[in-house]
């Protein structure tokens, strides 16, 4: 588990020419349907696009990378070839919207933990244009929440330890390869304190 979540990176670049089959592509949302569900009311439906062409369409939508500047994304023949896109049902709401982005979260970790032992990578894409939606005839219950871009990586991306806590910025050293600092397990641990009686009970780790 723990070999394959390090492995679960972000990749942004990929064998463009590689094709993804709407049948894979429905295993991995297969995968991503099955995760926990706030009131277990399962709003999100997936829409998979593979085609070149219109991959091509959705392309020009989508934002990477904003960390680093230089960087305007894929350039052609490593861009996806496949995306999936994430729908809120808001007809399927049992709750409020934010309980359905905790779903939207496990979910497509869920299919990106199974692109992974596939061999593809992904990259979720929350910075696109929101025009990006009026391509497609939605109906009006659905809305376009994220962006799932998927292809066979062609990049290393390596996660470190954060040198200084206040820098979470990934970047790319002179061979390409993608660093993406990770805090701290100790910085994400916060000590235990009971306040009783007026009295400060610091519990050790
Ligand atoms: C909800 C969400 C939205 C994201 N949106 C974008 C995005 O618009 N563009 C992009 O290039 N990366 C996006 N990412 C990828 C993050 O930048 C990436 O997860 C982060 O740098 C950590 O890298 P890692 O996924 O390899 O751990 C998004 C990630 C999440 C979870």
């Amino acid at each position: 588990m723990q070999e394959i979540i390090v492995r679960t990176r972000t990749f942004r670049r990929f064998v463009q020419k590689e094709p993804l089959s709407t049948a894979t592509l429905h295993e991995l949302i297969d995968l991503a349907r099955l995760g926990g569900s706030a009131r277990n009311g399962q709003p999100w439906q997936y829409m998979v696009v593979n085609d070149a062409e219109l991959c091509a369409r959705i392309f020009p939508y989508l934002g990477w990378a904003g960390y680093l500047p230089d960087w305007h994304g894929p350039v052609e023949g490593e861009r996806p070839s496949a995306y999936v896109l994430c729908l809120l049902n808001k007809n399927r709401l049992k709750g409020p919207e934010s309980e359905a982005q905790f779903d939207l979260g496990i979910a497509t970790q869920n299919l990106l933990l199974g692109a992974m032992e596939k061999k593809i990578g992904g990259c979720r894409i929350g910075a696109f244009n929101p025009k990006l939606a009026t391509l497609f005839r939605l109906a009006d219950n659905l809305r376009l929440s994220l962006v799932i871009a998927l292809g066979k990586p062609i990049e290393t991306v390596i996660i470190e330890q954060c040198r200084d806590e206040d820098d979470v910025r990934y970047w790319r050293d002179e061979h390409g390869v993608h660093h993406v600092p990770k805090r701290s397990l100790e910085s994400c641990l916060v000590e235990v304190e009971l306040f009783d009686d007026g009295v400060t009970k610091r519990k050790s780790l």
